[in-house]
Formats: structure tokens, sequence, C-alpha cells
């Protein structure tokens, strides 16, 4: 069976089993290392992990436009509702669902999750990020996270065929805590995200990947548009 996983850029990525598709994070607009657009993306969920402009980014749009279902944390699921989500499936960290398209568990992300606009900042939920588990491939999205020690937890637990790890440094875990990540993780492939998509966030994905090969793990830089089969 054929199991992809796609980068869109930044920290949006999508995974396509058995017809269906899930994005997660589809921050399009305004993400200079985009491809596509928002009126672009076809899928049948959308996974947000928490409210940040470079993740909710055009999550609204795109389940509207696909009258797709979203899925996100309590607060910030209800919060998309209430702009005009048709189907939100709101959840919380440590729980798990199964969907028509795969099963999904929020996992514990050390970070925050609001909304900050000219006048007003609004906390909504907590950020998470995703165990995502489709066609039996289990994909495990770190978010926007601080290297904790949760994450051996996570590894210990579940048999990681892909992880997306944040290597930015600022706002996430940088290379150096991301490898300690990898490293707990022992994930069959592992992939830098939440990189070079501004200057603050600068960071060298080979330099992650070379650090992550020495500790005899596969590791792999995607091109924002690519590709691949699990
Ligand atoms: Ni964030
Ligand atoms: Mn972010």
């Amino acid at each position: 069976m054929s199991v992809t996983l796609k980068s869109h850029g930044h920290a949006c990525f999508s995974m396509a089993a058995e017809g269906k598709r899930v994005i997660i994070d589809p921050f399009l607009t305004g993400n200079p290392l985009a491809v596509e657009t928002a009126d672009d993306i076809k899928c049948d969920a959308v996974l947000v992990s928490h409210a940040h402009s470079d993740h909710i980014g055009d999550a609204i749009q795109i389940a509207i436009n696909n009258d797709a279902m979203l899925v996100a944390p309590y607060e910030l699921a209800v919060y998309c509702e209430r702009q005009g989500v048709k189907q939100v499936f709101p959840m919380h960290i440590g729980g798990g669902h199964e969907f028509d398209f795969g099963h999904v568990k929020l996992t514990v992300a050390h970070h925050s999750s609001s909304i900050v606009s000219d006048d007003d900042i609004k906390g909504i939920s907590n950020a998470c990020g995703f165990m995502l588990t489709m066609g039996g491939k289990k994909f495990y999205y770190a978010g926007d996270t601080a290297l904790c020690a949760d994450i051996e937890l996570i590894g210990r637990l579940n048999d990681i065929d892909v992880t997306a790890l944040p290597i930015g440094d600022v706002f996430t875990m940088g290379i150096d805590d991301a490898v300690v990540a990898a490293e707990m993780l022992q994930a069959r492939l592992t992939i830098p995200m939440h990189y070079n998509t501004f200057d603050v966030i600068e960071a060298d994905p080979e330099e992650f990947a070379a650090r992550v090969v020495t500790q005899g793990l596969r590791a792999l830089v995607m091109t924002p548009g690519e590709e691949i089969e699990l």
C-alpha cells in the first residue's frame, strides 16, 4: 500500500494513504518557502497544532474549501468552528481518536498557542504535536516544542516510521536539542522542519541530517513540494 509524505515548507506536511490526504499546519499564504497556494490544496482533514500564525495559517480556508474535518486542541477547534469551519473535532493532549482517514493522537509540545493581532493577544488552548497513523505508517509530528523528557516516552511507546522535528532554534528546539530528540525517538526516518523560513530561524538542515546519521539513523532534508513514499 502506498503511503506518502509531502513537505509544503516551514512546518507544513501532508500525509496520504488509501485515497485520503491529511494536511498539518498549512501555512502557505505569506510563507516564503511555499510552492503552492491554499487553493491548490486538496485534502480530507486539516490538523492544527496551535494558533500561531505560521501554523494555523490557511487552515480555516482549506478546511472550508475542501469541506474537510479540522482537528485541533479543544479551544482552537471551537475557534475555527466559529470562523466558519463546518466539521471540527476538538481533542486534547494525550487523547487519540480513530477517523476514517487514520488515527490521530495529540502529543505534548512545550510551547504556547495564541493569536496576536494589532490590538489584542489571545491565548487559545495549548500547543500540541501529533502522532498520525495512516495506512499502517506512524508519523510523529513534534510541532513547535522544546526538547523535553516526554519525547523519550513518545519514542519508547511508539514504533515511529517518520518524524518531523523543528531545528530553527529561538522559538523551538535548535539543532543540538533536535539531535537529542531524534536519538530518543529512533524513528526510521527523521526530517527537519521549522528553519530558514525567516532570518531569525536560520539553521543548516544538512548539518542536522549529518548528525542524525552519525547515530545510525536515517535523515532526509525535504524541499517544499517534494513527496516521498514511506
Ligand atoms: Ni509556534
Ligand atoms: Mn512556529
